[in-house]
């Protein structure tokens, strides 16, 4: 490990606004869980996730701009995390927090209800690993126990394949599209997905990629059950 990746986490260890929790303590539910407006926040504002937030560009820059919400931005890299709760304490933000975890973890973290907005911004498109995909049916259970009926997810991304296959699976699962395009910045749409652009991001409009983007919020009806033989 590099010098300054060493810095840098020793560092992490003294932010208070980084959640490191280890693979043990997430075996029960995290001492947040359900109490991130009372224990942390200390305010009753909508509670804002970004899902592998690198470097934490969204989470920042959302934060910056709207002061009457809160943003927590989580990502499995510490060198990564460092940039985001760097310039957070820079910018004496007090509405942003990160946590260093798997998203797997979601249910751990947050209680039922808990999120207003959920942000996936360049996920890992996980092409030989359907499930691992952050729109695969089996992220949007965990999504439905922490994110509110009406609450909205954001999902950029520069990979074409997992762009048509979330626009499947939100087909499939009969959630509710509000927006989608292949070429996010000749969409005319003016707003927070394209006035902030992350790390990944930069780099693939560097090579005149497009970017692709969707919002939609989540079918809450349970599936149907099988009927029972005797039913
Ligand atoms: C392509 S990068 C995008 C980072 C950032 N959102 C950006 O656009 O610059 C994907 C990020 O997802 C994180 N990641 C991948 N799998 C993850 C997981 N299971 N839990 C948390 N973070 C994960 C990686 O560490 C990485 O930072």
């Amino acid at each position: 490990m590099s010098k300054k990746k060493l810095i840098h986490f020793q560092e992490n260890l003294t932010f208070p606004h980084l959640f490191q929790p280890s693979y043990t303590a997430l075996q029960e539910y995290f001492n947040l869980r359900s109490e991130w407006h009372d224990e942390f926040f200390r305010n009753k504002n909508p509670i804002v996730v970004e899902l592998g937030c690198g470097k934490g560009e969204y989470t920042v820059g959302l934060a910056a701009k709207y002061p009457e919400k809160n943003f927590i931005g989580i990502d499995l890299k510490g060198a990564r995390l460092w940039r985001g709760c760097k310039s957070v304490e820079e910018q004496k933000l007090k509405n942003a927090a990160f946590i260093r975890t798997r998203v797997d973890h979601l249910e751990k973290l947050f209680g039922y209800d808990e999120i207003d907005e959920i942000w996936i911004t360049f996920p890992d498109p996980q092409p030989g690993k359907a499930r691992k995909r952050l729109t695969s049916p089996f992220f949007f259970d965990k999504y439905r126990k922490i994110l509110k009926n009406d609450g909205i997810i954001h999902l950029k991304t520069d990979n074409q394949n997992f762009f048509f296959y979330s626009l499947e699976m939100i087909r499939q699962e009969k959630h509710n599209l509000l927006f989608s395009t292949e070429d996010l910045y000749h969409s005319g749409l003016h707003e927070d997905a394209t006035s902030i652009q992350t790390y990944y991001e930069k780099i693939w409009l560097e090579e005149e990629k497009k970017i692709c983007y969707m919002r939609f919020t989540l079918n809450f009806m349970p599936p149907l059950q099988s009927p029972s033989p005797s039913s």
